[in-house]
């Protein structure tokens, strides 16, 4: 199979806590994986472990093939895996379409960004035509021009998709995109994340809204004490019995 992720025998130590041990699983191109387990089971580890926030304490990333276990943050942006982060902007003055330049721009630095755009230069038509698709399929286009700062909270973290999608990543990280959210806006992002798949991203996500979990994902991993339990179609996973002793059973 292609994988545009491959994760082999992740583990992660914090002092003496042993959040992660021996994870391994595979996404492939236009794949959803969904990543669940219990409060404190590692699942935002995984998720911080694969975007470099800190490094693994053993086994291998790869990326369309190639280790990215040893790289920064920024380095694995550049080379297709991105994730969402909780927070708006560092400029809530910004619009929306500014936002997801920088999105754009991983290379270039915020200032950069920020100068670039005060100093009224053009976007050249490639890169804007790139972002008004995005911003279309995200459901922003009518906000373009509006300031981060008046948008509603839903439609930041559809911002936030969005500024992710503009780097153009293989591999799309989403730590539970749905908080915070009610059911319409859940609606809402399970077409999107759908859509994601079928634009041939690779998708990870984690979510508590099994609903959501189940209506999107191609295959789910399931996380307990940082180890995997289960894997498979969000069917097999649902009748998993281990699954729902040490998840469902409370979830559901
Ligand atoms: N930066 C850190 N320093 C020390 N321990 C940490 C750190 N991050 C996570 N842990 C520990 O690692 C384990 C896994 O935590 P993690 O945040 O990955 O769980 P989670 O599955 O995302 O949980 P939740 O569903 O609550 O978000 C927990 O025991 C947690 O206390
Ligand atoms: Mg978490």
């Amino acid at each position: 199979m292609d994988l545009a992720l491959d994760v082999r025998d992740l583990g992660k130590t914090f002092g003496g806590v042993k959040a992660l041990d021996g994870l391994s699983f595979g996404i492939a191109r236009g794949e959803v994986m969904g990543l669940i387990g219990p409060n404190g089971s590692g699942k935002s580890t995984t998720v911080n472990t694969l975007a470099g926030v800190f490094p693994a304490t053993s086994g291998e990333i790869r990326l369309r093939g190639k280790p990215v276990h040893h790289l920064p943050e920024y380095a694995r942006v550049q080379a297709g895996l991105t994730r969402t982060f909780q927070t708006a902007s560092v400029f809530p003055e910004f619009t929306v379409r500014e936002q997801v330049l920088l999105g754009a721009e991983p290379a270039r630095t915020r200032r950069g960004v920020w100068s670039m755009l005060r100093s009224g230069a053009r976007m050249e038509p490639e890169l804007r035509g790139r972002l008004d698709e995005i911003l279309q399929l995200t459901g922003l286009a009518d906000l373009a021009d509006t300031r981060i700062e008046e948008v509603s909270a839903a439609d930041q973290r559809f911002l936030m998709i969005a500024t992710a999608l503009a780097a153009d990543p293989a591999v799309i990280l989403l730590d539970e995109p749905a908080a915070g959210m009610v059911s319409h806006e859940r609606d809402r992002l399970s077409h999107l994340i759908l859509a994601l798949g079928a634009r041939g991203h690779a998708v990870l996500v984690i979510e508590h809204h099994m609903s959501l979990i189940m209506k999107v994902c191609d295959r789910i991993t399931v996380l307990n004490f940082g180890e995997k339990i289960a894997e498979g179609t969000p069917r097999e996973i649902r009748s998993d019995q281990r699954v729902v002793d040490a998840y469902l059973g409370e979830a559901a």
